[in-house]
């Protein structure tokens, strides 16, 4: 895939109408109130949006929220899926699913990053959009509802892709966390109007598709995370291009079976131990360095004040479950990232989430936060682990995707990428 696109600086902005994809799915408080829980993915749009202003655009913003089901019918047919009675589902009920899931609370939250009215649609595409978008004036902004109320945009139906495009002169993506999803709204729009990326989808391309392409030697991937199964396309991509693999988190379990070690009550995923072997096998005939954990930090059960006790990670006791790497490991991997040029961590050692078995996530973090080497952190939960701990700002990129970096990662071709205009 060509990560070498053009970007909202190589077009000419000024009094053009922008429709502009972020990525605004940002966490909201369970208790209805509207409340942003975090913030990132509206400030990390913010540098896109001050330059289109600045230079005198008008920006029409987007972005999808959770996952709305955009029809009555559809929402009907999930819940009764979910063992609801359909005969009791109301479409009252329905329409209070999509309120919660309404963009209002992040345009009030971006105007107030901007210091600057933020116009809301009450719609995608409908009458109130439309007007809206047509008086829109050169360095003002306006926000469409979350694109997933319309039917269309998760089927990437070219007829609303053409009427979102039919607001706008520029269609500029910077949403990075959903390049990986082939919607209306994040490539569709791509086929009616000329596509750029903004500055957040330029620096995700440049780093992490730097280090996947060319990575500065030596190249470690730290691959944590619950399981084999989710990471299967990383761990196949990453073995083509790294010079050390690092495994741990709940996945370390089934290599270690596949190693023939007992796991006890760890997380097993026995449908993946061929895999496991292939892949350890895979690495020694092309001189990857392959790093499992030696020693394990295992309770007796999933819990916050679970008795932590140390094990050899070939022999974990029975009735025992590992939750974190052991202090062994923790001083082999930090050894491993030392004189690294490069490394990626995806997904954390241990249930961080859990002080008492925090200890390896944060060794790594700690390890990587003075290793010298670029650092790059991809996925959600790596990322959550290394901002909780309080090393974000030690490490030269943290990716804003989940998905889309997990995706990334794997050498797939990302479609709200494909679809820009290449530089
Ligand atoms: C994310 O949160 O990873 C992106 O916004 C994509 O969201 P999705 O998984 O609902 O498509």
């Amino acid at each position: 895939m060509n990560y070498n696109k053009k970007t909202v600086r190589d077009v000419d902005v000024k009094g053009k109408k922008v429709l502009l994809r972020c990525d605004f799915n940002v966490p909201m408080a369970k208790d209805g109130s509207g409340t942003i829980t975090d913030d990132k993915r509206i400030r990390a749009a913010l540098p896109t949006i001050q330059y289109l202003l600045d230079q005198g655009a008008a920006v029409i913003a987007c972005s999808h929220l959770g996952k709305p089901v955009a029809t009555f019918d559809s929402y009907v047919k999930k819940q009764a899926e979910k063992g609801k009675d359909p005969a009791s589902i109301t479409e009252e009920s329905w329409k209070k699913s999509l309120a919660a899931l309404s963009l209002k609370p992040v345009a009030k939250r971006l105007g107030e990053l901007l210091g600057r009215e933020v116009i809301m649609a009450e719609d995608v595409v409908g009458e109130d959009a439309m007007a809206k978008a047509a008086a829109l004036q050169p360095g003002q902004i306006m926000l469409l509802e979350n694109t997933r109320f319309e039917k269309g945009e998760t089927k990437n139906d070219p007829e609303l892709s053409k009427k979102m495009a039919s607001m706008a002169d520029l269609y500029v993506s910077d949403a990075f966390g959903a390049v990986h999803r082939a919607h209306a709204s994040t490539c569709g729009v791509a086929d009616y109007l000329p596509a750029v990326s903004g500055f957040l989808i330029q620096k995700e391309l440049e780093i992490i598709g730097g280090a996947l392409a060319d990575p500065k030697r030596p190249l470690v991937a730290i691959l944590g995370g619950s399981k084999v199964s989710s990471k299967i396309g990383v761990i196949n991509n990453l073995l083509e291009i790294a010079d050390t693999i690092i495994i741990g988190g709940g996945m370390t379990y089934t290599f270690i079976k596949a190693k023939g070690g007992s796991v006890g009550k760890s997380l097993l995923e026995a449908d993946w131990l061929d895999y496991c072997r292939d892949m350890m096998k895979k690495a020694e005939e092309k001189g990857v360095k392959f790093l499992l954990p030696e020693d394990t930090v295992c309770a007796k059960e999933f819990s916050a004040d679970a008795e932590p006790v140390v094990v050899d990670s070939m022999a974990i006791p029975e009735d025992m479950m590992g939750m974190d790497i052991g202090p062994k490991s923790i001083a082999v991997y930090a050894d491993a990232v030392k004189d690294a040029g490069t490394v990626i961590w995806n997904g954390p050692m241990g249930v961080f989430e859990f002080p008492a078995f925090a200890k390896g996530t944060e060794a790594v973090a700690e390890a990587l936060s003075r290793c010298g080497a670029i650092t790059i952190i991809g996925g959600g939960d790596s990322a959550a682990a290394v901002q909780q701990l309080g090393y974000a700002d030690k490490m030269t990129h943290i990716s804003t995707g989940g998905g889309a970096s997990l995706e990334f990662m794997e050498g797939k071709e990302l479609p709200g990428v494909a679809c820009l205009l290449d530089a």
